[in-house]
């Protein structure tokens, strides 16, 4: 719920809006649509950011976005985001060299409760391009590795060239103490995988649902589905967590544009519990507790 009393004076609130400078020290295509930008606040001051925030980039003459982390905040040196060419700012993102300046507010928004999970097995499940937020959160919970309990991975992407992080993907699928089920919706022929959308996999993964949190990251259409086989597995709506997306314009609570009901997704997510959005029919296409039993 948006605070009004942190509203800053109007003499203030331009200092609000105001970007710093970031610059690029390494650039990476990941696939054809994705580019990695590894950014340095030129101030040379860390921006803090927990796992599941975003900041707000821009490039005069293209405008401003909100785009997640993708990097651990145990990454302390420079973050790193992952940007989807879509539109005329994330184009001219994808054009940028190292050495090239843009500008970033933030970071902002409510991201995943890595305090509260602490001691619990963490089930991550991504679609798409929502693997970037979540590998901030996993990379946080590598170098974190005994305070969380079991780490289960699940990742589904469209196709083989379409996964991200593969180098990330892998070293995860190395480590003995993280569990990894990867699929694809449409394989070729290097695949050697699970084949299917996220929910296949999701299926077999067997927890404990007293003792896990589940971070779900990936396109509206499939919270529906991932919310019903978490709940058909008995974990709690309170233990689920998803991130939103919406439009954002100030990203910090101001100007309305994300509502939700009575929630701004950009100060009170984007990384909401499953109890926040049950009654909010706009924010995912919430699943009716009667299909359980079909
Ligand atoms: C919390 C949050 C985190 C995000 N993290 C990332 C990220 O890590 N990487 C990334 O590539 N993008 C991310 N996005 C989406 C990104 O902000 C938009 O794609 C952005 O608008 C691109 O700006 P643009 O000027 O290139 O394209 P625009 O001209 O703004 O948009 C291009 C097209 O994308 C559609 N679009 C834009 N934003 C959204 C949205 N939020 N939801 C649905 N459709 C949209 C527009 O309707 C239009 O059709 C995030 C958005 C939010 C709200
Ligand atoms: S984007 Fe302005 S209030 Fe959320």
């Amino acid at each position: 719920m948006i605070d009004h009393d942190a509203v800053p004076p109007a003499e203030d609130i331009t200092r609000f809006y105001q970007p710093e400078l970031a610059r690029v020290i390494g650039k990476w295509q990941m696939t054809e649509m994705m580019v990695l930008l590894r950014l340095q606040p030129a101030s040379g001051e860390r921006l803090d950011h927990a796992p599941g925030q975003f900041l707000q980039i821009s490039l005069p003459g293209y405008g401003e976005a909100p785009i997640s982390f993708c990097s651990s905040p145990t990454q302390t040196d420079s973050f790193e985001l992952c940007v989807q060419s879509v539109g005329n700012l994330s184009e001219a993102l994808h054009d940028l060299r190292p050495g090239d300046f843009v500008g970033v507010r933030g970071p902002y928004g409510h991201g995943f409760p890595v305090e509260d999970m602490r001691g619990r097995d963490v089930l991550i499940v991504a679609g798409g391009i929502g693997i970037a937020p979540l590998r901030s959160l996993i990379n946080y919970m590598a170098d974190r590795r005994r305070d969380f309990g079991r780490v289960i991975i699940v990742y589904g992407a469209r196709n083989p060239s379409e996964r991200l992080f593969v180098e990330d993907v892998e070293a995860w699928d190395a480590r003995d103490d993280f569990e990894t089920w990867f699929t694809v919706d449409e394989p070729d022929e290097t695949w050697t995988g699970m084949t299917g959308v996220v929910t296949v996999p999701l299926r077999e993964v067997e927890i404990d649902p007293a003792r896990t949190t589940a971070a779900v990251v990936g396109p509206p259409v499939m919270y529906r589905y991932v919310a019903m086989e978490l709940l058909n597995k008995q974990m709690a709506e309170d233990d689920i967590l998803f991130s939103l997306e919406r439009r954002f314009k100030c990203g910090m609570g101001k100007c309305g544009h994300c509502q939700l009901n009575d929630l701004y997704v950009c100060q009170d997510g984007p990384v909401f519990r499953y109890t926040q959005l049950i009654g909010r029919t706009e924010a995912i296409e919430v699943w009716a507790p009667d299909e359980q039993k079909g």
